[in-house]
């Protein structure tokens, strides 16, 4: 019997980078796949706020953006890359403008708005009010449900991607969840874009489906990882039992709101000259040292000082969402924390997405690219992801008319597993490991942290398989495979780093050291 899954290309993820890659590459006729694990628009794209970074307005250059840039990354951008993709940057945002997207534009001149995030020597974030993913997501979604050479498969997470003795990817054993069944996809081109691993951490800002499978499975393959000790904090999200992982976009304090503490004193002026418009990781610390030193559970962010009107009309879906917790930015401050936000290490892909797995790429949060370095600066995610979509577009139509779809692929096998009769031993391990990732390999690290999230992986890791080789599969159990091997290798790469640089900050070794200045590989499992 045929297998009724063949596709020209495989996208497993449908984020900003693979739905942007399904639609350049539907120019060329040729059959996709989208998978997504939940629901289509279930992923971090959605949740975006702030915008997207690129050179707007004629007082910003490329030169300065790319500045910003490399000098967020603390010294392991690659320049090449960061050059590219900021020179893309207007071209990727025009090519959202033509799909739809609509920016929000100045009050009183035809021009787009542009925004401002820490990092950033201008204001160059151009934004859909306060809501810049659903805008790019849901445009994206609309144009590639109406392609018919476009298959979406909701529910669907990847298992293992198929290799062959060649380092060739062929397809994917895939989880079909409504169905509970595994099915095997063959195709010619796999591309992961199944976005980030901030929910290894206890506290995070991403959706459920960041448990980073596709780092994981791409992993298991052979690829090669990169830099996964640069795990992102976000300054702010809002502390409330009720309010899970909602963010505060930065560009409230772009639009000039400030961090204070419960006595309502200003406290970044003195951490950094530029103080609440500092990158990440400095803010991010100074709030985790002074919640340390005070012992309280969170800071404050206030933009309450400025117009109401102003405060409603920049950041609508904020407003309402505080207002939902009984906070009114109008008229107080609100509370804070920082928590898991961005993955900036991931697989390593060359220029065109390429991993060294022949015919397997990835795009977007899953990859490391170059261009973050030890550090994002904000707003350049989204660039990143349409870059790469585009650039590996290219590379994909040149390479489909010499690949034939592999014919001799064995379908998923589970004689040998049973039904699992304790699901509490998925929730028991996700948790466990969420807590000790927060605990010991969170903002600020050391050795001893770093041993003892070590020992209890190496113990996690053999229940785990154990568990995995005995049980069919369901998606909890997957995730919980997938969350073990991220932690691991976070883990591990930030054991190899005997300094501080950008967001990894140890006790150990507090001071950037000029001569480490290397990225951290880890070669696939292979
Ligand atoms: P995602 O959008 O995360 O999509 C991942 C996809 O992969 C999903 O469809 C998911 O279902 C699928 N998937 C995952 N695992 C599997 C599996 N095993 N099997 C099948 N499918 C799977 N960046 C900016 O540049 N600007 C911003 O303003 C901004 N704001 C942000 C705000 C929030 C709250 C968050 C969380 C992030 C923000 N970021 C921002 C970061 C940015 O949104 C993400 O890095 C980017 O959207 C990632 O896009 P992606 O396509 O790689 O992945
Ligand atoms: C935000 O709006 O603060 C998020 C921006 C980003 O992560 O790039």
């Amino acid at each position: 019997m045929t297998n009724p899954y063949e596709f020209d290309v495989l996208i497993i993820g449908s984020g900003a980078a693979g739905l942007s890659l399904a639609l350049h590459l539907s120019r060329v006729n040729c059959h996709i796949a989208i998978l997504s694990k939940a629901k289509t628009k279930d992923g971090a794209t959605f949740h975006a706020q702030g915008g997207i970074a690129a050179v707007m307005h004629n007082k910003d250059s490329v030169a300065d953006h790319v500045a910003d840039t490399i000098n967020v990354g603390a010294g392991l951008c690659d320049p090449n890359v960061v050059n590219r993709v900021v020179t893309q940057g207007p071209d990727a945002v025009k090519w959202l403008i033509e799909q739809g997207v609509e920016f929000t534009q100045e009050v009183k001149q035809n021009n787009y708005h542009l925004t401002r995030e820490g990092g950033h020597s201008h204001r160059r974030v151009i934004h859909a009010q306060d809501a810049t993913g659903e805008a790019v997501e849901t445009t994206l979604i609309d144009l590639a449900t109406s392609l018919k050479n476009i298959t979406f498969f909701e529910d669907h997470s990847l298992v293992d991607l198929i290799t062959t003795t060649d380092k060739e990817c062929v397809g994917a054993y895939i989880y079909d969840s409504q169905n509970d069944k595994v099915e095997l996809f063959s195709a010619k081109i796999t591309v992961l874009a199944t976005g980030g691993a901030s929910r290894v951490y206890q506290y995070s800002t991403n959706p459920a489906v960041a448990s980073g499978d596709g780092i994981a499975a791409g992993w298991r393959a052979g690829c090669k990882v990169c830099n996964l000790e640069f795990n992102q904090f976000h300054p702010t999200c809002l502390y409330h039992p009720a309010a899970g992982s909602f963010l505060i976009s930065e560009s409230m304090r772009g639009e000039g709101a400030h961090l204070i503490l419960p006595n309502g004193q200003r406290f970044m002026p003195k951490f950094d000259e530029r103080a609440e418009l500092a990158p990440r990781d400095v803010v991010a610390r100074a709030i985790d040292h002074e919640m340390k030193r005070l012992g309280v559970r969170n800071v404050l962010l206030d933009i309450s000082y400025k117009n109401p009107t102003f405060i409603r009309r920049c950041f609508p879906t904020i407003y309402q969402n505080c207002l939902k917790y009984n906070f009114d930015i109008t008229k107080e401050p609100i509370p804070v924390v920082p928590a898991a936000h961005y993955t900036c290490g991931g697989l390593n892909v060359d220029i065109n997405a390429r991993t060294n797995i022949t015919n397997l790429y990835a795009i977007g949060e899953v990859s490391h690219t170059g261009m973050h370095g030890a550090n994002r600066l904000a707003s350049n995610s989204l660039l990143e992801c349409l870059v790469f979509a585009e650039s590996a577009s290219k590379d994909i139509i040149t390479n489909l008319p010499r690949l034939r779809i592999s014919k001799s692929l064995k379908p998923w096998d589970e004689s040998w597993v049973t039904d699992s009769y304790e699901e509490i031993f998925v929730l028991h391990n996700w948790e466990e490991i969420r807590s000790f990732m927060w605990d010991y390999v969170g903002i600020v690290r050391s050795n001893k942290r770093l041993a003892r999230a070590s020992h209890r992986i190496k113990l996690l890791k053999q229940e785990i398989q154990a568990y995995y080789g005995d049980f069919k599969v369901t998606k909890g159990l997957l995730e919980l495979r997938n969350l073990i091997v991220v932690a691991d290798l976070i883990v591990r790469s930030a054991m190899r780093r005997k300094e501080s640089r950008g967001l990894h900050y140890t006790l150990d070794y507090p001071q950037l050291k000029p001569g480490k200045a290397r990225n951290t590989i880890i070669r696939g499992s292979l």
